[in-house]
């Protein structure tokens, strides 16, 4: 173990770059200006420029990510690399264990070390689904086994990391800003352009977050003081059925092409929570960013997708 150098106080470490949650966190970071940002990622990075830098590497290569912290010496990780596909992780348990246990047990011996604050993407998965409505405080239940991964990773954060936060994520709903990544809408409207159907579980419940208030909320958990487990949901309770209509509807695309299922219905499908909605009052109580409803975060999404395409920095 290398000694850890001294915080640097504007770095900005975030995992999992070329997903979609991360494509979230550094564009906002870069247009804000108080974070020089360095991206991990599996796949080559873009080019570097000014305050942007990523390095390319498997985060279960324990030397690499050691050395690259040691370098890099952050004041602040948003950890949002995860294998998150839900049937994979069933399947490959092994792999899913290292990823998403391993690499955060990790993250968390570096940052309590060297006192960084580490931030941890978790999931509504976490919960079975029974009451909904999940508090922070309720006992979570996992049906599967990324659920169990993630349980596990949220204690070991909670364990090591006195500073650490402990972010449960509602169903992620946007277009990716920057790579790509595991967002259900642009799959759904890859589907819906090409006029083929889509459906949708109606017996599983949820609390979407807009992906860009999503990154908004983790760049301002990065920022403040707040440490302990919180809950980062939209304000709209909804089955996925019902979403994906409104959404399809919105993006003016026809709505029979999309129908109902049944999520115990789909064979070969590890189990779900059926209602894993969040109660967001903490977040609403302890951010300045809102936690929009579906409608208004879909408008986010449409406007800040807009000006992306410009090629502009986000503004808030
Ligand atoms: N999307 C949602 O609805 C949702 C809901 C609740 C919680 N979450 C959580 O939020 C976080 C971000 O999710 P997301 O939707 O952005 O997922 P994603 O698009 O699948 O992104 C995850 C990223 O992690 C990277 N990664 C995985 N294993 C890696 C490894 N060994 N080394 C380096 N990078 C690795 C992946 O790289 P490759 O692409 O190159 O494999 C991918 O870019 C995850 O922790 C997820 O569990 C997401």
């Amino acid at each position: 173990m290398g000694e850890s150098r001294p915080l640097m106080e504007h770095r900005l470490l975030v995992t999992g770059y070329g997903g979609f949650v991360a494509g979230s966190v550094v564009w906002q970071a870069l247009g804000g200006g108080r974070w020089d940002v360095h991206a991990l990622s599996l796949l080559e990075g873009p080019q570097e420029r000014e305050r942007f830098h990523c390095r390319q590497f498997d985060l279960c290569d324990e030397a690499a990510l050691e050395a690259a912290f040691a370098e890099i010496a952050p004041a602040a990780v948003i950890h949002a690399a995860a294998l998150a596909d839900i049937d994979f992780c069933q399947s490959n348990q092994q792999s899913a264990r290292r990823v998403n246990v391993g690499v955060t047990a990790q993250l968390a011996r570096l940052c309590s070390r060297s006192g960084a604050k580490l931030i941890l993407c978790s999931t509504d998965s976490v919960f079975d689904g029974v009451k909904g409505m999940y508090t922070e405080d309720d006992p979570p239940r996992a049906l599967n086994f990324y659920a169990e991964t993630k349980v596990e990773a949220e204690g070991v954060v909670r364990g090591a990391v006195p500073n650490g936060v402990v972010t449960r994520l509602g169903l992620v709903m946007g277009l990716p800003v920057l790579g790509a990544g595991n967002s259900f809408l642009a799959r759904m409207q890859e589907s819906l352009k090409r006029g083929q159907a889509v459906k949708f579980p109606a017996n599983e419940i949820r609390t979407p977050i807009d992906v860009i208030t999503l990154g908004r909320a983790l760049l301002e958990l990065a920022e403040n003081t707040f440490s302990g487990t919180i809950h980062l949901a939209g304000s709209t309770r909804i089955n996925r059925y019902e979403m994906a209509c409104f959404l399809a509807g919105r993006l003016g695309y026809r709505p029979e092409l999309v129908g109902a299922t049944d999520s115990n219905a789909i064979a070969g499908r590890a189990p779900r929570p059926n209602d894993a909605s969040l109660d967001n009052a903490q977040a609403r109580r302890v951010l300045a960013t809102p936690m929009l409803t579906l409608s208004d975060g879909l408008d986010l999404v449409l406007r800040m997708k807009e000006l992306q395409q410009g090629g502009q920095a986000p503004r808030a």
